[in-house]
């Protein structure tokens, strides 16, 4: 019935989550909260391992993409289960490097790396700097330099692939922000570059078609794309890339009609693509990494909401309002993302009132999820979001002056607190 294995129905109808009665957290940590069930975040970075172990003799790692949901907790947890961390900002570095994470596990991306993040990153030891850049490639070779050390880089490549998927979250086409073009020779004019540098190594490739796609098909299509490219700068420059980035992007299950497939069925398609390159172009067989962010963690997390008001407009549509909104979750605002929408404290009763889930910012289009089917709703009523563990906490403003939510985390029937909720006092703490 529900989108995750972490939610089951407990005797008095109610969600849980994680073992934990989702009315009592509520109780407890008040709403609106996030709730992240620990279990099921371990057991997908394992399924990573075991993917790469089964299909691949273990010669890859998953790099957890730390845009999906950062913190202190996520990240000790996703260290201690031997993944590495991908970053794409300061702000993430800093986090993962408070929390312990091992650098030299930490991949540093993003399209306009500041010098200073530059330098953070040079100087902290990260274990790559993915260019995407020539602007980028002459900060990292000056700090380099000047800090007298050589910086271990990959670089973003578009492949030219076009993934089925929102055109905001697609970006391995031409017409993307982000790395080097393939087509147009660009990409190879700036691997030479970044091969004619004294204080940069060039050890891997790096691309990331999109975000929450479904087809297998464009991920073993980047793949075998990738290995050409490597084929054809060794080629071309007698360098052999030996690390190959395919990124994240795997789709997870907001509602019924989503259907993902096994990281174990991608794996198998994809590495067997790749040896067969490796083959065919006399290439070894490269070292992969990955960058899964949503298929580690959304599936994990749900969002706790008490029912305020609730408008019926006849003949037009009924309202329900919570107490948050696109200030928690601006995906349906964003991308019109579909959701699961629950009556936690009436989780057993059929979802049979069709309604709009609104927040309570002051814009019209501050909404959960349009012409929804939920259990018939009341005042006071818990109603939870699921899959809201990715791309929620870290996506989440203070428009409005709203404080954002505490991060709950649950595991086996216990809960705590691992972000807590902001006050108005932190709202301030910056104004002068
Ligand atoms: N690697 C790179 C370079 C990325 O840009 C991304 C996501 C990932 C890995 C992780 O992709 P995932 O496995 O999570 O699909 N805010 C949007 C998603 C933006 C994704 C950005 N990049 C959303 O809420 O759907």
């Amino acid at each position: 019935m529900f989108v995750s294995d972490c939610l089951q129905i407990n005797e008095k109808g109610h969600l849980t989550v994680g073992g934990c009665d989702t009315v009592e957290l509520a109780e407890t940590f008040g709403t609106p909260a996030y709730v992240m069930d620990e279990t099921t975040i371990r057991e997908n970075c394992r399924a990573y391992k075991r993917s790469f172990e089964q299909y691949y003799g273990g010669n890859g790692l998953a790099l957890f993409a730390s845009k999906a949901l950062n913190c202190l907790e996520i990240c000790r947890i996703v260290k201690e289960e031997g993944l590495g961390l991908d970053v794409v900002s300061g702000g993430e570095l800093y986090t993962a490097l408070k929390a312990g994470f091992p650098a030299e596990k930490i991949h540093f991306h993003g399209n306009n790396k500041t010098r200073d993040e530059i330098k953070m990153a040079l100087e902290s030891k990260v274990g790559r700097i993915v260019l995407d850049n020539l602007y980028e490639l002459t900060a990292v070779d000056e700090l380099a330099a000047s800090m007298g050390i050589k910086a271990s880089v990959s670089m973003r490549i578009k492949p030219g692939i076009d993934a089925h998927t929102h055109s905001f979250i697609r970006t391995g086409q031409i017409d993307s922000k982000f790395g080097f073009a393939l087509e147009t020779g660009e990409a190879m004019e700036a691997v030479k570059q970044v091969i004619a540098c004294r204080n940069i190594e060039l050890e891997e490739l790096h691309c990331h078609i999109g975000s929450q796609i479904f087809d297998m098909d464009p991920f073993v299509h980047a793949a075998e794309v990738m290995m050409d490219f490597i084929g054809d700068i060794r080629k071309q420059t007698g360098v052999t890339v030996e690390c190959l980035n395919l990124g994240g992007g795997f789709g997870i299950q907001y509602t019924q009609d989503d259907n993902p497939q096994s990281y174990d069925r991608y794996m198998e398609k994809v590495s067997k693509a790749v040896k067969a390159k490796a083959e065919q172009l006399e290439l070894p067989v490269p070292f992969i990494y990955l960058e899964p962010g949503r298929s580690v963690v959304g599936e994990a997390g749900i969002t706790l909401y008490t029912v305020g008001g609730i408008k019926e407009i006849p003949n037009v549509r009924t309202y329900v309002s919570i107490d948050g909104g696109m200030t928690d979750n601006p995906r349906y605002a964003l991308y019109k993302s579909g959701y699961t929408c629950v009556v936690a404290n009436k989780a057993g009763l059929p979802a049979a009132k069709e309604v709009t889930v609104a927040g309570k910012c002051c814009e019209s289009g501050d909404l959960i999820q349009e012409n929804t089917k939920i259990q018939s709703p009341e005042i006071g009523d818990i109603l939870a979001v699921l899959s809201t563990g990715a791309y929620n906490y870290s996506m989440a403003s203070n428009y409005n002056r709203i404080p954002k939510p505490p991060i709950v985390l649950v595991k086996e029937g216990k809960a705590r607190e691992i972000v807590r909720r902001q006050t108005y006092e932190d709202l301030i703490r910056n104004d002068i």
